[in-house]
């Protein structure tokens, strides 16, 4: 049996699960939470171990982090739902059969032996689950289970505000979009616009609407949510989220990013592409701060005139880039090729990879700027840095991101409207050469000094990292 703490100065040993949602966004933050919790005593003498839950989709190869444990859980998601990896279909589908679907065994069961004590009493039974925000019917079996949930939202505080009163901006008519409404404000969420909630023109709205509806009840319905922030940066979101989830008795909300910064664990990892390491080589090469590192994430795609409009854009700007093509970057192509006599217009000056290191791009001197699609990651390493960014966001939560770089913190600004290489070149310049640009930079290195202190020893995320890890030793 487990030994139990106590005055005696033994330890008490605690398991915690956690289950990401398998996408590289989502899976990089969960591991780092890992990484941070796993080894960790708290007060009273607790010690906490990790098992990581992952399914087959997307699988996490365990042999390279040894440190964790780790269980494979069935995820039914159907092959061609798998085939074609939309984000959205996958959490619906993973959703369904997680809850009450008929894959063998089933879900309910491979996780009760998972929660289970081993029979020789070296690993104690879990006293808690941190799932991803998307998984609820994950949590709802582990309620079955008797076993509490944490969740741990990937994304920022502003987006769990937005998703949390979706139904009310449903429900006052900001949504379908109205063109002419585009730039009008969203009164409860300042500093929203109607254009920067999340919304699809096409079929999946309704599956969209739906996800959104489970990340709410999921969040509401927890003991605690985790967020990747840090309360300096968000102030306000995390005050009014903190007040409506007490209200539905969650017992804690805590900031506790960035959380690349807490643990190590999984920088620069990819799912399937190996980080092309000859890009720091390069980057070494270059002035301090004239590099324009340019990555769309794991997940947004161009179509093929937009992948053209980037590359000569770049190409004419003059400005030295590091420029991140992944092999499906590009709608309906599996390995995109460059334009004819790019590569030679550029050379010395542009360089192409698969998938970078990125934290480390963004922390080395030679980058200036970052061009990103804001994802939420991708957003708050770049902060980490102090690297100011030109921002073009696709989906999800990326338009509400860029609204927040722009409005509130001022570290970046958006490329608004279709790629086109002149806006391109002008955007790169603004940025990287003009005045504004400098300004911009400024802004971005006092924005990262907010940063560091979150993550002195006293600092916020520090002291809400160690209020989890009390929280779940007291579970
Ligand atoms: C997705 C959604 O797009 C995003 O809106 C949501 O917030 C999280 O899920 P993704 O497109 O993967 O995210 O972008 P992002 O959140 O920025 O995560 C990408 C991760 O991959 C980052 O941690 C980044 O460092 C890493 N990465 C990306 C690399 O390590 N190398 C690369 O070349 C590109």
């Amino acid at each position: 049996a487990t030994r139990r703490g106590g005055g005696d100065g033994s330890i008490r040993r605690r398991r915690v699960l956690v289950f990401p949602l398998p996408f590289q966004g989502h899976i990089n933050p969960m591991l780092q939470l890992a990484g941070a919790l796993h080894g960790r005593r708290g007060g009273g003498g607790g010690e906490l171990s990790v098992t990581v839950l992952h399914t087959r989709f997307n699988a996490i190869d365990p042999s390279r982090y040894p440190e964790l444990a780790f269980a494979e859980v069935p995820d039914g998601i159907p092959p061609d739902v798998a085939a074609n990896g939309n984000i959205v279909d996958i959490i619906v589908a993973l959703n369904v059969a997680m809850d009450g679907g008929e894959s063998s065994p089933s879900f309910r069961d491979v996780l009760a032996s998972v929660v289970a004590a081993d029979d020789e009493g070296r690993k104690p039974r879990a006293s808690c689950l941190i799932i991803d925000g998307n998984l609820m019917a994950a949590q709802k079996t582990a309620a079955e289970l008797g076993l509490p949930t944490l969740v741990l939202r990937t994304g920022s505080a502003a987006c769990l505000g937005c998703y949390l009163a979706y139904p009310a901006l449903l429900q006052k008519g900001y949504l379908p979009p109205k063109e002419s409404q585009l730039y009008e404000p969203v009164e409860e969420l300042p500093p929203l616009r109607v254009r920067d909630l999340y919304y699809t023109s096409n079929a999946n709205q309704e599956l969209v609407r739906k996800v959104l509806g489970w990340i709410a009840e999921t969040a509401r319905n927890s003991n605690g949510v985790v967020i990747n922030t840090f309360d300096e940066l968000e102030p306000a979101e995390l005050e009014r989220i903190r007040r409506e989830l007490d209200g539905d008795g969650v017992a804690i909300v805590l900031a506790v990013g960035p959380l690349h910064k807490l643990s190590p664990m999984n920088a620069g990892g990819s799912l399937h592409l190996c980080p092309d390491r000859s890009c720091i080589e390069w980057l070494d090469t270059q002035a301090t701060g004239s590099v324009l590192y340019v990555s769309f994430g794991s997940l947004a795609s161009l179509d093929s005139n937009e992948f053209l409009e980037v590359a000569w854009g770049l190409e004419s700007s003059g400005q030295p880039f590091l420029w991140v093509v992944r092999p499906d970057l590009v709608k309906g192509l599996d390995k995109p090729s460059l334009p004819d006599g790019f590569e030679r217009a550029v050379e010395g000056r542009g360089k192409v990879i698969k998938w970078a290191p990125q934290q480390e791009v963004l922390a080395h001197h030679a980058v200036g700027g970052f061009w990103t699609h804001n994802g939420w990651n991708s957003t708050l390493e770049s902060v980490s840095e102090g690297v100011p960014m030109i921002c073009k966001p696709q989906f999800a939560d990326q338009m509400l991101n860029t609204r927040y770089l722009e409005a509130v913190w001022a570290v970046g600004f958006e490329l608004v409207g279709k790629l086109e290489r002149g806006e391109i070149k002008k955007a790169i310049k603004r940025l990287m050469v003009e005045k504004e640009g400098a300004e911009i930079r400024e802004r971005a290195k006092e924005l990262k000094k907010k940063m560091d202190q979150c993550l002195e020893s006293s600092g916020s995320s520090q002291i809400a990292i160690n209020r989890l890890v009390n929280y779940i030793i007291s579970l």
